[in-house]
């Protein structure tokens, strides 16, 4: 039930500090956040991890592979399922297969997976629907615990993947001794808070989206580290939804050919929130703002500088997607109203893909 809200997506994006803190009290056994027995035996006996999933799910994979090699120390590789088919990589001698779909129905996601069962090996599915075919078919299933997710345009259940995923990532590493100087629990708390406090200032994100994308034909999303997984996300958000052309970008990329796009006006959202490339993507800013880009900062507290269009909440590194991932959704939201789009329901789209 949507009840007061004029839209699913709206509702779904101001449930994520209640996922967030659904998924610590799922996850939680005494001090820490953990998962089964049996998963982290899988984890921790795999050698490389191959995470299988399609769009939003895709770029929540991509979250996922630094958490695993970052916090754990597993290779990881991200696959689009609808290519891995025709594509299959030379495999490792003990891969696990993670597939993350909110649904648990895409049919590209169900082909990798009907194909790795035949060779043998083992699966484990990330989805928001418990007895959905990915979860049957998988030997282990993880849920993200985000309610039903209504809307087109996943929200809440992007947010839950990346935190499960961490979960999963945080308990295979003390699993298998890997030293931890955070505690995730904890960390994932601040995260919550930092939700809400962007939630609370959609006035903010309503007067960017007038002020960037108004008139805008297309819009670019850069970032460099995380932030660039981010900005894929950004991207997919905004253009699914407002129909407005939306590419994002490693902040280095840009000028390897697109910067030739840049215009007037054009708007550039750029993400600020990873400290070892903070030079870096100001100077990224630096060459489209003199190219006459619009360039719209969101930048983590500590690391603002004046003119930036949005402050983040400080949250621990590694967890800056769960956070800096918000306003775009609400930007994109705010851009797709102004331009009367039928937000939950984007023409073309179906909320699961069940063809190939
Ligand atoms: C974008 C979106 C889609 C899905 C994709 C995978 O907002 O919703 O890109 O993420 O179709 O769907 P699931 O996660 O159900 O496998």
């Amino acid at each position: 039930e949507k009840g007061t809200y004029p839209h699913y997506m709206l509702k779904e994006i101001d449930e994520q500090p209640t996922v967030i803190r659904k998924i610590i009290q799922a996850y939680e056994q005494g001090e820490d956040v953990t998962v089964d027995a049996d998963i982290l035996k899988a984890l921790a006996e795999a050698d490389r991890l191959y995470i299988i999933a399609a769009g939003t799910s895709y770029h929540a994979g991509l979250i996922g592979k630094q958490y695993f090699e970052k916090i754990a120390g597993i290779p990881v590789e991200v696959h689009i399922s609808s290519e891995f088919g025709y594509n299959m990589p030379l495999l490792s001698k003990k891969p696990l297969f993670i597939f993350i779909s909110q649904s648990g129905e895409t049919a590209d996601s169900r082909q990798v997976l009907v194909k790795i069962k035949e060779l043998g090996y083992k699966s484990l599915t990330v989805t928001n629907v418990q007895g959905s075919t990915l979860s049957r078919e998988a030997d282990y299933t993880l849920l993200l615990h985000a309610g039903p997710e209504i809307a087109v345009a996943s929200t809440k259940a992007y947010v839950a993947q990346v935190a499960v995923l961490a979960v999963a990532a945080y308990a295979v590493a003390k699993e298998t001794g890997v030293a931890l100087d955070f505690d995730l629990k904890q960390e994932l708390a601040i995260v919550a808070n930092g939700i809400q406090t962007i939630i609370d200032s959609k006035d903010e994100m309503e007067q960017i989206a007038e002020d960037y994308l108004k008139i805008a034909r297309n819009a670019f999303f850069i970032g460099r580290n995380m932030d660039f997984c981010v900005s894929l996300e950004g991207a997919l958000k905004l253009k699914e939804i407002s129909y407005i052309q939306a590419e994002g970008f490693a902040g280095g990329e840009l000028k390897h050919g697109t910067i030739a796009l840049i215009e007037e006006g054009t708007p550039v959202f750029a993400l600020a929130t990873q400290k070892d490339v903070a030079l870096n993507i100001r100077g990224n800013v630096k060459e489209v703002v003199a190219r006459g880009a619009n360039a719209c900062i969101i930048a983590m507290e500590g690391m603002e500088e004046e003119g930036d269009c949005l402050v983040l909440a400080p949250v621990h590194e590694l967890l800056t997607p769960l956070v800096s991932v918000v306003p775009l959704q609400l930007i994109s939201y705010y851009a797709a109203l102004h331009r009367r789009c039928d937000v939950d329901k984007p023409r073309n789209l179906a909320k699961s893909v069940t063809v190939e």
